[in-house]
């Protein structure tokens, strides 16, 4: 997208309106401070990452509309999708599942498409999965992404040996039996695959297992998960749900750190009595929603200081392998299938999320939104021939320039987004350094009624020019539909005056605006 620029060379003068279309009146003032010298710590691209299971229509029409269709694809798998993900540099796809990897047979999705093994997915509906997308098309969808996979393997009713042979079939290069039935299927070289989550919610729907019997199964399972030849492997155990900082305690204590590079963790922004509606909902629950959202932040941190704990050199990665909103599905939609729209409000979640990932990156190494194409927090939508953009996938989109930058220390005063009796902060920043010494400051106002100046105070660098793009909408519950797809889109951002060590950006209500200073 175009983005406007705004230039000023040589001295900066008090107070130039560079720009000014405000909307609402001007409610107070945030002052954040960033330290563009001062930065250490890199934030993964892999923080951006997705995942996608064999759920609803993820898979099944969301990538995959096979060889056959009129709908333009290469291999079976839909152009406009893989356009649209490459456009937002996906870094990494976690894959298969989710609850569904723990009843995945690989073995089932690779060879002849007509001759593989129909199951029943139990925890998604109960349709019949025919396989027709494994092993082989996974790869594929990677490989036309541009992007590195991330395979959970079956640990609640798998075994040892299958996800063995599994590691083996991709990254064996060799003469041996799994590389030799690659071969067959049709491939000669190894694709070598690096990520591996062992198990997914073994706590739950992956075996129902205490913390401790899991400790042990990853044990097993991680030594005959084999290093090939240069194909080093990227070993994720299978971390808490929320709050249960018992399992994060356990999994540090019993696995052997050598064994795992990463734990992951599950948090959800839902109120699981009552996820209510994607769309229809007030400032209540807007205010409910954005304020369970903070609060993984809490959440974040106290597994971090147990990590923290028994590896003070942050050799164990944590891993936000699923998070994002979850709502009731949308009416007259299979309750199975996890379908909900996604409104400005998601995009702030988003936002807020991302934004406290950026700061935790020096243990947070990847993270997986749930879920990439027509289910929970998505990114995509489709209909038959039609593909649409969620605002969540407009953040992904302006987030992008955080991707392996350098994380710049900040400082925020904010004023409170009040409710009721209960108050948030309304103003969330992060701010970054890319290779080529631009900086980029990723800024949300949760307040869905006042505007909001914040004044930006750089340190260690000059202002010399400054460009900006603004995600915003009419309502808090504004969303793009296949009639309307453009009624929460980005535009570029203007509001911004030059001071004398940085400049004052006039936030409107529920916005995000990520800007780059250069
Ligand atoms: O993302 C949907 C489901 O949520 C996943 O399958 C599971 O891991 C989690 O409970």
């Amino acid at each position: 997208m175009k983005l406007l620029r705004l230039t000023i060379f040589g001295s900066m003068l008090l107070c130039t309106v560079m720009g000014f279309s405000q909307q609402g009146s001007v409610g107070s003032e945030a002052t954040v401070i960033i330290n563009a010298d001062l930065g250490t710590e890199t934030i993964s691209r892999h923080i951006y990452g997705h995942f996608s299971e064999h759920l609803g229509h993820c898979i099944y029409g969301g990538y995959w509309v096979g060889y056959e269709s009129d709908i333009p694809n290469k291999n079976g798998i839909r152009n406009d999708v893989v356009e649209a993900l490459q456009n937002i540099h996906i870094p990494n796809l976690r894959w298969p599942g989710g609850c569904f990897a723990d009843e995945y047979r690989w073995m089932d999705g690779i060879g002849p498409a007509s001759q593989r093994p129909k199951m029943v997915n139990t925890h998604w509906g109960g349709v019949t999965e025919d396989n027709s997308f494994g092993t082989h098309e996974f790869m594929d969808l990677c490989e036309q992404l541009g992007t590195a996979p991330v395979i959970c393997g079956n640990v609640g009713s798998g075994s040892v040996k299958e996800m063995s042979q599994w590691v083996e079939y991709l990254n064996f290069d060799g003469i041996s039996p799994m590389a030799d039935l690659r071969r067959v299927n049709g491939r000669e070289t190894a694709w070598g695959v690096k990520y591996w989550g062992v198990g997914n919610e073994n706590w739950g729907c992956g075996g129902n297992m205490t913390a401790e019997f899991y400790a042990d199964q990853y044990r097993r399972y991680a030594t005959f998960c084999r290093n090939y030849g240069e194909h080093r492997l990227y070993k994720i155990a299978g971390g808490a749900n929320s709050e249960d900082y018992n399992w994060t305690e356990t999994l540090m204590k019993k696995i052997p750190h050598h064994l795992m590079d990463g734990i992951s963790l599950h948090y959800y922004t839902t109120n699981w009595n009552n996820k209510g509606s994607a769309t229809e909902f007030g400032e209540e629950l807007y205010f409910e929603i954005l304020r369970r959202c903070l609060s993984i932040e809490e959440a974040i941190d106290r597994h971090i200081a147990i990590m923290d704990r028994y590896d003070p050199e942050k050799n164990v990665a944590l891993i936000f392998d699923e998070w994002g909103t979850w709502y009731d599905v949308e009416p007259g939609t299979n309750p199975g299938f996890l379908f909900q729209q996604n409104s400005m409000r998601d995009a702030l979640v988003a936002g807020l999320t991302l934004n406290y990932l950026n700061e935790k990156c020096s243990r947070i190494k990847m993270a997986n939104i749930a879920q990439t194409i027509n289910v929970l927090q998505a990114l995509i939508f489709t209909k038959g021939d039609q593909m649409l953009l969620t605002p969540t996938y407009h953040i992904y989109d302006m987030y992008k320039v955080h991707h392996d930058a350098e994380l710049l220390p900040l400082s925020l005063e904010s004023p409170e987004y009040t409710f009721g009796n209960e108050s948030l902060p309304a103003i969330n920043a992060s701010a970054s350094k890319s290779i080529d010494g631009k900086i980029h400051v990723s800024l949300v106002n949760i307040d869905p009624e006042q505007t909001i100046e914040v004044v930006l105070k750089l340190r260690g660098t000059d202002v010399h020019e400054v460009n900006g793009t603004l995600l915003t909408s009419v309502e808090i519950s504004s969303h793009n539909t296949f009639e309307k797809p453009r009624e929460v889109v980005p535009v570029d951002f203007n509001d911004v005056k030059m001071i004398k060590d940085g400049i004052v950006v006039t936030l409107p209500a529920k916005s995000v605006v990520v800007l780059e200073i250069m």
